[in-house]
């Protein structure tokens, strides 16, 4: 294990659409058993973005709420990345619209990061290194993980959809989770398992392929850990973790990563260990749906806001999976007094209050979505922190209210 600070996790902030479909209503529709999708599938209901909803809004909120539990006015911030497959421009990062609608500080490095489902990780994992490196000078980094997944209407993928945002304030003083500097098992490879043309709001995805390149790389980064970690006296290498959580894009995805990671362990009941080392995970995600790259971040914030207490002081294991791809295994410790700044952030009752959508309703509001890049920003007014338009060729939000 290393020496080096405990950098790692101060606070985080997530957002999501005010609005969601329940699966089984979707089942219904398509004429396909519900049982398929919320036990098939392991998913119950997805959010659904709104008209004035994007990456940016979403980022925007999670960063705002990020910043508001740490306590930060943002002037300590030095470097904001937001990691996206769903971009707003070809040229202007959404960390910029973030810049802007929470009014941060101009001496910040500012950028955003691709690789799939991956690319919050790869954010996350060079701005950890920043600040271990010394070269942040005490600053804080605000990395954001923000995405609308989205596969298109009656595809085998539309079930697996999702949109949300968790934003990650990391910092040599971390309140949640110090990440293990150094631990890292790394996959990467050149494979077709999910892609967005660049002439399509939909992503393409070879579904099947994809569950294969996902296991195989968990299988890589897995032994790659392995091979860094110090000997403990666990029967199975696994149980060093009191939990983990892996990149969700829908809850069986979890199930069976849970059972290859165990059976590599060796462990003859794989599954045997789902309950307790990864079901706490999976609360959030299986409220939200699919949110990308901040898929595995909205799983370590369930199991932060439900695993209780006696999570704090352990270690957890932590996945990443980006398709094309690159994955990550790492390890981090939860840190004393976590769980309770989590939970105050009542994500439960958030997701409580949501409107729930007809079919219909949703149908409309994923066909109106796919012309409102192009949309006119009309009168320039609109809810704070939310998408109005174009006006002069130039993407506009409503600013924060004043
Ligand atoms: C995940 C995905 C491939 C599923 O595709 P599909 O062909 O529609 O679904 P399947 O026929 O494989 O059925 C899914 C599961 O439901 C189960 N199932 C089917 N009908 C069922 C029913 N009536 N009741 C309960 N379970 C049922 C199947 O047995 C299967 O379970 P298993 O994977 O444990 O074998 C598809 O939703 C997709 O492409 N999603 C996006 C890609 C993605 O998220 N990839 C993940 C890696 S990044």
């Amino acid at each position: 294990m290393s020496m080096s600070p405990p950098v790692g996790i101060d606070s985080l902030g997530v957002a999501f659409p005010s609005q969601y479909l329940e699966l089984a209503d979707l089942a219904d529709a398509r004429g396909v058993a519900p049982s398929k999708f919320v036990d098939g599938l392991g998913t119950r209901r997805m959010a659904v973005p709104g008209e004035d909803e994007d990456t940016v809004t979403l980022a925007a909120r999670a960063a705002r709420e990020a910043l508001a539990l740490a306590g930060s006015n943002g002037e300590d911030v030095g470097l904001l990345a937001v990691g996206t497959e769903t971009a707003v421009d070809h040229s202007k990062p959404v960390a910029s619209f973030v810049q802007g609608l929470l009014q941060l500080p101009r001496a910040m490095r500012v950028f955003e990061t691709k690789h799939a489902c991956y690319g919050g990780t790869a954010a996350l994992q060079l701005a950890l290194d920043w600040i271990r490196s010394g070269s942040a000078r005490g600053k804080k980094a605000l990395v954001i993980c923000s995405d609308i997944a989205r596969y298109g209407l009656r595809t085998a993928g539309e079930p697996t959809q999702g949109a949300g945002a968790v934003a990650l304030l990391l910092s040599e003083a971390p309140r949640l989770v110090a990440l293990d500097a150094g631990m890292s098992g790394i996959f990467s490879q050149d494979v077709n398992d999910f892609w967005r043309p660049l002439y399509s709001k939909d992503a393409q995805v070879d579904g099947h392929f994809s569950v294969k390149c996902y296991l195989e790389a968990l299988e890589g980064a897995y032994r790659g850990y392995q091979g860094l970690a110090a000997p403990t006296a666990h029967a199975r290498f696994s149980d060093r973790f009191a939990a983990i959580a892996y990149h969700v894009p829908y809850g069986k995805m979890a199930v069976k990563a849970h059972r290859h990671l165990r059976t590599l362990d060796w462990d003859p009941a794989p599954d045997a260990s789902f309950e307790r080392l990864v079901a706490p995970s999976l609360h959030f995600p299986a409220e939200i749906g699919n949110v990308y790259t901040g898929s595995l971040y909205l799983a370590l914030t369930s199991l932060l806001a439900s695993g209780g207490e006696g999570l704090e002081g352990q270690q957890v294991g932590l996945f990443s999976y980006g398709s094309g791809s690159c994955a990550e295994f790492f390890s981090g410790t939860v840190l004393g007094g976590a769980t309770a700044r989590v939970r105050s952030l009542r994500i439960p009752e958030r997701l409580a209050a949501r409107r729930r959508l007809t079919v219909p309703e949703y149908e409309a509001v994923m066909v109106s979505r796919e012309e409102m890049d192009a949309r006119p920003a009309g009168d320039g007014k609109g809810a704070p922190f939310h998408y109005l338009g174009v006006a002069a060729h130039r993407r506009t939000y409503a600013p924060a209210e004043s």
